[in-house]
């Protein structure tokens, strides 16, 4: 098929390999977009008042390397956020730093955070740019940490002041909230596998935690509701859909258990109020004590439902039933070093497994387009919501002394994009696409060096120069086109 495709005043003639009928483009409300988060990209960790946050400890106690200064997007967000506008981006991803607006355990707001996170904000409206907001991705100000964090149930309350300062901050201004970022790993790392704040290994701590920010999720969705905050409201769940080695029923149970591992626990309480019985069920006869849950914290979660779902897509998880051994979670932090070393073992539940067939980054993620397919349409089945991909992306090395030729990243989002694409054609509801990552930035526990950006940054460059990338020029093309100009294919 050949197609004329007119937008922003230029013709572009297009190609297109994909199958007849298929959408040759998505609607014009659909959001291209990139996200960051606070403390991979801002810097300025201690400036204008800003308090300490769980992750500014950590690794400063550890001597690892830090997000001290990271992009110094804090200094930079007009530049960052006019390049996104020119990349043909209509929307960006960030998040609000909590340790920057309350400053400390009694709620004090600091009025230097609120103005920052305005003129971040209102450079995004003077760009025709749609903010897109996180309250929480994993920076907790430490005064809770010291307190027990996710652990103490008084860290909801704390939430909720902070939730309820920036609706009322913002309101009329944002139009797309979301409660958390990723509860699944800011919680399975910081308590099970300890590669993250606060480094526990603790099963029950885990179920706590995980308990207390889904909790706390809810009572802000309610709180939205309750205001009638303008906007919609979502969450963003590290979504990995699950796919057997065969379909014999010890592989569907073991399948099961993944899914609630890795999904159920966030997506069913934030879409459908439900926490899956049969997890529970797992998790008491894992001896877990779940006398910590409330009636009235149930009440809570029943009733709080999101507008849409924010999916982060890196990789889906092939499942084998248990054979042997402990629980064990390995996550390669250290790339190349460590290439092969990941492994996930839950005793008695599953085990994840690597496909042969498939490609792996040096940290060890599947390259697994279909897996998008696939997720979409299970979650469109299963819950009924428009669909927002928040993040998808691929962590390289990277030499950034000159132009960055990124083919390797444009053949990704170009899969990536036609997955949605094929899954928006078969019925998925999806309505944005958000790259990972607008520039480049700190990688947890990675450091600076796994890069992800449709912008190269060079760390050792005390300026900080900010240089597109050949996907950035790319992706520019994908906004403008609708997508028309993805390279298709059906799986
Ligand atoms: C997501 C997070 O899990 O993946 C981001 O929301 C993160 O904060 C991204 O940076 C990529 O993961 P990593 O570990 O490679 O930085």
């Amino acid at each position: 098929m050949v197609h004329f495709w007119t937008r922003k005043g230029s013709f572009r003639f297009l190609k297109s390999l994909y199958k007849e009928n298929g959408n040759m483009a998505l609607n014009d409300h659909f959001l291209w977009g990139s996200a960051t988060a606070s403390y991979q990209c801002e810097g300025a960790w201690d400036l204008d008042e800003k308090a300490e946050s769980n992750w500014d400890r950590y690794l400063h106690v550890n001597g690892l390397e830090n997000g001290d200064v990271a992009s110094d997007f804090y200094h930079h967000y007009e530049e960052d956020i006019r390049m996104l506008a020119e990349g043909g981006q209509n929307a960006f991803r960030f998040s609000l730093s909590w340790p920057r607006i309350i400053s400390d355990i009694n709620g004090t707001v600091n009025r230097k955070g609120l103005d920052f996170y305005h003129r971040v904000i209102d450079t995004c409206l003077r760009y025709n740019v749609e903010p897109f907001v996180t309250l929480y991705h994993w920076d907790l100000p430490q005064y809770l940490e010291d307190e027990g964090g996710w652990l103490n149930r008084k860290t909801c309350d704390a939430y909720l002041h902070f939730a309820e300062v920036c609706f009322k901050e913002f309101s009329g201004k944002v139009k797309y909230w979301t409660t958390f970022n990723e509860p699944r790993w800011t919680i399975f790392n910081g308590y099970l596998i300890g590669n993250y704040c606060p480094g526990h290994h603790n099963a029950q701590e885990t179920t706590v935690g995980a308990y207390h920010i889904m909790l706390a999720h809810a009572m802000a969705v309610n709180l939205f509701r309750e205001k009638q905050i303008e906007g919609k409201i979502g969450i963003v769940h590290s979504y990995t859909p699950v796919d057997g080695v065969d379909d014999r029923p010890e592989t569907l149970k073991a399948m099961r258990y993944a899914d609630n591992y890795c999904n159920n626990w966030v997506l069913d309480v934030a879409a459908k109020g439900e926490i899956p019985e049969d997890l529970l069920d797992a998790l008491s006869e894992k001896g877990i004590d779940l006398s910590f849950m409330k009636e009235e914290d149930l009440q809570q979660i029943r009733k709080a439902r999101v507008d849409f779902l924010g999916l982060n897509y890196y990789s889906r998880a092939l499942i084998k039933p248990y054979t042997e051994g402990e629980t064990t979670l390995i996550i390669n932090n250290k790339g190349k070093a460590a290439k092969g070393t990941s492994k996930t073992i839950l005793k008695g539940w599953f085990e994840q497994i690597k496909d042969p067939n498939s490609e792996y980054t040096e940290w060890d993620t599947e390259i697994y387009p279909k897996g998008l397919y696939d997720g979409l349409l299970r979650a469109q089945e299963r819950y009924g919501l428009p669909m927002y991909i928040t993040e998808n992306g691929v962590g390289m090395y990277e030499d950034v002394s000159g132009y960055v030729e990124d083919d390797y990243r444009i053949s990704f989002m170009n899969d990536h994009i036609n997955a949605i694409m094929n899954a928006v054609d078969d019925g998925a509801d999806v309505r944005g696409y958000f790259a990972w990552s607008t520039f480049d930035l700190y990688s947890w526990k990675n450091g600076c060096e796994k890069r992800y950006g449709l912008v190269a940054i060079d760390f050792n460059d005390p300026k900080l120069e900010r240089r597109p990338k050949k996907s950035y020029q790319w992706y520019k093309k994908v906004a403008d086109s609708n997508g028309a100009c993805i390279v298709r294919k059906s799986y």
